[in-house]
């Protein structure tokens, strides 16, 4: 088939910039170009695998799992309904902590991204700064087939380690960085989109989405060098709330609180024994 041909098969389901994002990931082109290529023939496998995607697209699906992957900060990612689709706000977590290992840290300290679900957060740091020693952390055996799917495809080299947060983990670290599920089981701004794909179990969280912060908090400095850095992705209402579990748990740190490119508070970053400076 053409081109043109699967433009218009797929402008029947879905709306057409959709259709032609699809179809231009699928050959590899940007959607832009597409039109200078309407007579091209397609190539049969995938004319297949444009045909699928449009089927898990008409079943509701996220366009990312009808693909199998997704761009996080500038690397391709594999990704399926066993992990949540890394967010764009999630790239700013990631670039802020990559800014403080060059400011307050040298290149060989240990790294954990707790509750890492494809493994975006400590794949990308690791890519770039091969340095690290990073660790991917997760109770999800499946989600953790995906992080060693995306670790081969990468090319890099992290350990896995499957944990109920820090069940199974022994050594100590300079940072822990994690993005958990921190949704309220009772929130109503949650899309079909996200509700009926992704996995609960990286979304919701008890104590009104606090869970997590409160569970890490109490314990983590028992991982954790006597100089180290936390960075939460965090819910944007939930920063009060987590500013005062940390006051509850952690003594003598510096606490940086962040918005993300849509001006909501989105991350915290928890120092400790490090002069920090801005
Ligand atoms: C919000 S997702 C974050 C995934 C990834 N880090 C990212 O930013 O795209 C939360 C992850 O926490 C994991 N998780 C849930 N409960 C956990 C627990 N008790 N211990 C460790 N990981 C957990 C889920 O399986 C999921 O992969």
């Amino acid at each position: 088939m053409k081109v043109e041909e699967l433009l218009c098969l797929g402008n029947q389901s879905l709306h057409k910039d959709t259709t032609k994002l699809l179809l231009a990931t699928i050959l590899d082109l940007n959607p832009l170009e597409l039109n200078l290529h309407l007579n091209d023939l397609v190539p049969s496998n995938l004319v297949l695998k444009f045909q699928e995607c449009l089927k898990s697209l008409e079943k509701g699906e996220p366009l990312q799992y009808a693909l199998k992957r997704t761009n996080f900060y500038g690397l391709e990612f594999y990704v399926d309904s066993r992990v949540l689709i890394p967010r764009f706000e999630t790239e700013e977590l990631v670039a802020n902590v990559s800014k403080y290992i060059e400011k307050y840290f040298n290149r060989e300290i240990k790294v954990l991204d707790l509750c890492s679900g494809s493994g975006a957060i400590g794949l990308t740091l690791k890519s770039l700064n091969r340095d690290l020693d990073i660790t991917l952390s997760d109770i999800s055996p499946s989600a953790l087939e995906v992080a060693l799917i995306n670790k081969e495809k990468l090319n890099l080299d992290v350990k896995l380690v499957e944990s109920d947060l820090f069940t199974n983990i022994k050594d100590k670290y300079s940072i822990i960085v994690c993005n958990p599920p921190y949704i309220a089981y009772d929130d109503k701004e949650v899309t079909d989109l996200v509700l009926n794909n992704e996995p609960h179990l990286a979304l919701f969280a008890k104590n009104n989405g606090l869970e997590f912060y409160e569970r890490i908090l109490s314990i983590c400095e028992n991982y954790l060098e006597d100089k180290y850095l936390i960075a939460f992705e965090i819910g944007y209402k939930q920063k009060e709330k987590v500013l005062e579990l940390i006051n509850k748990y952690l003594k003598d740190v510096s606490v940086i609180t962040k918005k993300d490119m849509a001006g909501l508070d989105r991350m915290i970053y928890i120092f400790k024994n490090i002069n920090v400076s801005e």
